[in-house]
């Protein structure tokens, strides 16, 4: 059966699988061994699970790469891992790195605390487009990097357009397609090399793990992961269950994410004391048109202005009851965040204003709930604030 031939429910469920034909299990067996019996020199056989190498591993990374259409998957111990090995495994002491200004905080923080220091050069620039971008490429330049939708503001990056730009400069394109998920956006079918996420969120969906993912050509696939072998980022065994288990539901849950944030979000357009939506689902949103264009649903995530002093929005936060105030996003429950705080607290002030993370930025990751709950939730604590 050729599994990158079926849908994508189908291939949610079934890629990758590792089926316990021992005991004729239909799911993959946990393999707990840290060491195999295998000959040296055999190639593919499994060995080690530092080495990103047994069934359990090679089960959920299989299932991102038929999900994202990619000749290869991985799957690491965290989002940062993923990040930090993809970017690591391309540049070296001198090279330079092209990236968008409002990114994830943490990827942020990776930048000014990491690539510093090992004398790798970074230009973040603000308006991102595949223009703004190239005019930052200088003749050190080995990586273009973009975040689409971004975190916490979900603006829209011109896939296409960039990916075209990097192959015409000869750069490596990398996107963190967590907002998305595979089920909403397949960069490397816009032509983009590596494809990167936070599992942590939709991919496993349950808010009850932390791991990274990434998906691309066998080769550059493969640097990334020499790097995460040497910096020991491997996932473990019951982890690599946990996110294929959770990885089955991917696309079901996508779907009624993007029907639930489509609902919440036009909700509070029409909300009295909200004074800007971002949600690209939204015609008024900037990244609309491209976002129709190169995603085959919205998302889950949004992030509103409230129109009212911090203090309001604070009782705001404090009255939510189903929605949860809490950092993370992408699992089945809501929860809800002031990026200025949690994500982008290490930033300074005037940086985070510079970006539009204001400090009644409120970010809504919106779950798998009803969707008339979430909105009555979030009416009734904008009533008990006073925010109208
Ligand atoms: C867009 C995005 N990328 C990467 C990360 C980092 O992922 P992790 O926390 O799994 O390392 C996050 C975490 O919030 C994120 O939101």
């Amino acid at each position: 059966m050729d599994i990158t031939s079926l849908g994508e429910n189908t291939r949610s469920v079934r890629a990758g699988e590792q089926l316990d034909r021992t005991v004729g299990g239909v799911t993959t067996p946990i393999h707990t061994a840290a060491a195999y019996m295998a000959a040296e020199g055999v190639d593919g056989a499994y060995r080690y699970p530092r080495y990103c190498n047994i069934p359990t591993q090679a089960a959920p990374a299989e299932k991102l790469a038929a999900l994202e259409g990619a000749a290869a998957g991985l799957v690491l111990a965290s989002g940062m891992a993923a990040i930090s090995s993809s970017l690591l495994a391309v540049l070296t002491t001198g090279d330079h790195v092209v990236l968008q200004a409002d990114l994830y905080g943490g990827t942020h923080r990776f930048l000014m605390a990491e690539l510093a220091r090992l004398g790798i050069g970074f230009t973040l620039v603000p308006d991102a487009d595949p223009t703004t971008l190239e005019a930052a490429v200088t003749e050190r330049t080995r990586v273009v990097y973009v975040e689409t939708p971004s975190n916490p503001l979900l603006r829209i990056i011109d896939l296409e357009g960039t990916a075209a730009m990097a192959a015409r400069r000869g750069l490596v394109s990398m996107v963190d397609n967590t907002f998305a998920s595979p089920i909403n956006q397949r960069p490397l079918e816009l032509g983009f090399d590596l494809s990167i996420h936070s599992g942590t969120k939709y991919l496993n969906g349950h808010s009850d793990l932390n791991c990274g993912a990434v998906a691309g050509s066998k080769s550059l696939v493969d640097a990334v992961k020499e790097r995460a072998v040497n910096f020991g980022q491997t996932l473990n065994t019951y982890d690599c269950y946990l996110l294929e288990r959770g990885m089955k539901t991917l696309a079901l849950r996508m779907a009624r994410h993007n029907e639930n944030a489509q609902a919440v979000a036009e909700f509070l357009a029409g909300r009295k004391g909200v004074a800007a939506v971002h949600y690209p689902g939204l015609p008024s949103h900037p990244g609309h048109a491209l976002a129709k264009r190169q995603m085959r649903g919205f998302g889950g995530m949004m992030s509103f202005d409230l129109d009212c002093p911090p203090e309001a929005a604070r009782c705001f936060m404090d009255n939510l009851e189903l929605v949860l105030e809490a950092v993370s996003l992408g699992g089945i429950e809501s929860l809800a965040c002031f990026p200025a705080v949690t994500s982008h607290a290490k930033m300074s002030r005037e940086g985070r204003l510079a970006i539009g993370v204001t400090d009644t930025l409120v970010r809504l990751s919106v779950g798998c709930e009803d969707a008339e709950d979430i909105i009555r939730d979030i009416s009734r604590a904008m009533d008990a604030a006073t925010i109208a």
